[in-house]
């Protein structure tokens, strides 16, 4: 679709709902929505529509349905998989003007929030309230809680609250053809039927644009304390973690940063981590070049743990006990309890994302492996990623409590590695019962792949459930369904 293939009356009818400032078609205005934050993912549209609440939305809707104009539903456009923009010259519906925080409602512990609300917004609102947001990323500032549900979003705390999913009591969402469901009583005892919450959840803008969301919210948890672990190998960490996970009561956070993606957040940053040590490089002799990766078959190289226990009273105690337990595993350990510092040592987890992008276009396969498995992974992939393409660099990081490998993946002075690499990780990947998206989603990265952990049964009830909400396959068309 080009922006002369839209009617001008279709382009007419959506500025009577929405208004004509918030109808774009300027192909330099238009530019920032169609292009994705890993800049691996590019397209163009001929138009973007901004609706300033849920009336507007199932209006524009209804206009895009009778036109046949397929559509693009693009929040914060943080996400990782290629999902956000349109690719094939589709319309993109920005639902960054749907920014209502309702009071909390305290006797629940929930709020009811517009769909573009980013996440930073909404964490500083409950906090307002003295409960906070289950789900923590990155991403933050910019990332919507539209979005975040859209993806079924994971982040640092899965290990405490679960990923997004699980903090949504409630949904409204306008289907392909305008209608709008609103399912917001937010009781948490509910069996009438189908879940359509959950559905949409994780369903990538396929299914309906979620306008409003009612989220479960949590205690404020004050009193932190967080470690920065060195070990001597991939293996050493992960058994780690795993003890960590059984002893930590308090657990909020456990993350874990690997040798190369180390050495290169170290660079960016410009200061090495307080313990343990930097591969290869340092702030002075580095950039890209400096990376090598390491012998196919090797241990993995040095790792390190970021583990944060909060709780209403001072959980260091508890975390230094656990850490002490594991006795030689840990060649090194920084403790920080006052908010500074502490922000010093997740710096080195919090940043890797932002370093890899300075440095290239990376491939990112977010993947989670079974814990028995996990170990195997972490040591095999490294030769998996250079059968496929002997010139790439892969950096792992990621959500360790919950099986949650990052392999990002770049090519030779940070272009993008041979294609095959995807395909060959992902394929080891669920060869070891993993799945190959732990909570970035499929979008258009992933789709050749999705038969990989889906059965052919599974992948047809996916279709059916497609074509009895979105008949004519208007709801972000190239995204998750093959
Ligand atoms: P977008 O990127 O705009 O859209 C993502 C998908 O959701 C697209 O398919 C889009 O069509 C659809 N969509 C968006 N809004 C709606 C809506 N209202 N209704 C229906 N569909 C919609 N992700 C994690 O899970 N964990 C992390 O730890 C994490 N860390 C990150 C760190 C950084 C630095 C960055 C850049 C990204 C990170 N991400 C992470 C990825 C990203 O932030 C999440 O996927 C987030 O949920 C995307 O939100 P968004 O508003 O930016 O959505
Ligand atoms: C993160 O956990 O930092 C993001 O989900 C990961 C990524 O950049 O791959
Ligand atoms: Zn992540």
């Amino acid at each position: 679709m080009t922006a002369s293939a839209v009617e001008p009356a279709v382009i007419e009818e959506l500025a009577g709902v929405v208004g004509p400032a918030h109808v774009l078609s300027d192909p330099e205005v238009t530019a920032g929505y169609t292009l994705d934050w890993t800049r691996r993912f590019a397209g163009s549209t001929p138009l973007v529509i901004r609706p300033g609440d849920t009336a507007e939305t199932a209006a524009v809707l209804g206009v895009l349905a009778a036109a046949r104009i397929p559509v693009v539903p693009q929040g914060g456009n943080t996400g990782l998989v290629g999902g956000s923009v349109p690719l094939a010259g589709e319309a993109v519906l920005s639902t960054r003007r749907l920014r209502s925080c309702e009071p909390v409602d305290e006797l629940a512990s929930q709020v009811t929030l517009g769909a573009g609300v980013t996440l930073a917004e909404a964490q500083a609102h409950a906090a307002g309230a003295g409960l906070s947001v289950g789900v923590d990323l990155a991403a933050r500032d910019s990332a919507t809680i539209g979005g975040m549900v859209a993806t079924n979003a994971g982040g640092i705390n899965v290990v405490r609250y679960g990923s997004m999913r699980a903090q949504v009591a409630g949904i409204e969402a306008v289907l392909a053809d305008g209608s709008v469901v609103s399912h917001m009583a937010g009781l948490e005892k509910d069996n009438t039927g189908y879940d359509l919450e959950g559905l949409l959840a994780g369903s990538e803008g396929t299914l309906g644009i979620i306008t409003r969301v009612r989220l479960r919210l949590h205690p404020v948890l004050s009193e932190r304390a967080t470690a920065l672990l060195a070990f001597d190998t991939a293996a050493d960490a992960v058994v780690a973690a795993a003890a960590l996970r059984r002893t930590v009561a308090s657990l909020r956070a456990l993350e874990a940063v690997f040798c190369d993606a180390m050495t290169l957040v170290s660079q960016h940053l410009g200061v090495n981590p307080p313990v343990g040590t930097v591969s290869t490089g340092s702030a002075s002799d580095g950039g890209l070049n400096a990376l090598t990766p390491r012998t196919p078959g090797a241990d993995g190289g040095a790792a390190w743990l970021v583990v944060e226990a909060a709780a209403r009273a001072d959980p260091s105690d508890e975390l230094a006990t656990a850490v002490a337990d594991l006795g030689d595993l840990v060649t090194d350990a920084a403790v920080a309890l006052d908010p500074g510092a502490r922000q010093r040592l997740w710096a080195f987890r919090e940043h890797v994302t932002e370093a890899i992008s300075a440095a290239g276009i990376p491939h990112k396969l977010d993947v989670t492996l079974p814990a028995a498995r996990l170990a195997e992974f972490t040591d095999g992939v490294t030769a998996v990623v250079r059968a496929a393409d002997p010139h790439a660099l892969p950096l792992l990081f990621g959500h360790l409590g919950d099986g949650n490998v990052h392999v990002n993946v770049l090519g030779p002075d940070g272009a993008e590695p041979a294609a095959g690499v995807d395909d060959a990780v992902l394929r080891y990947v669920a060869d070891l019962g993993g799945s190959i998206s732990a909570e970035h989603g499929i979008g258009t990265a992933k789709l050749a792949q999705l038969h990989l952990n889906r059965s052919e049964a599974e992948l047809a009830a996916f279709a059916a459930i497609k074509r009895a909400l979105d008949p004519a396959g208007l709801l972000n068309p190239n995204v998750l369904l093959p």
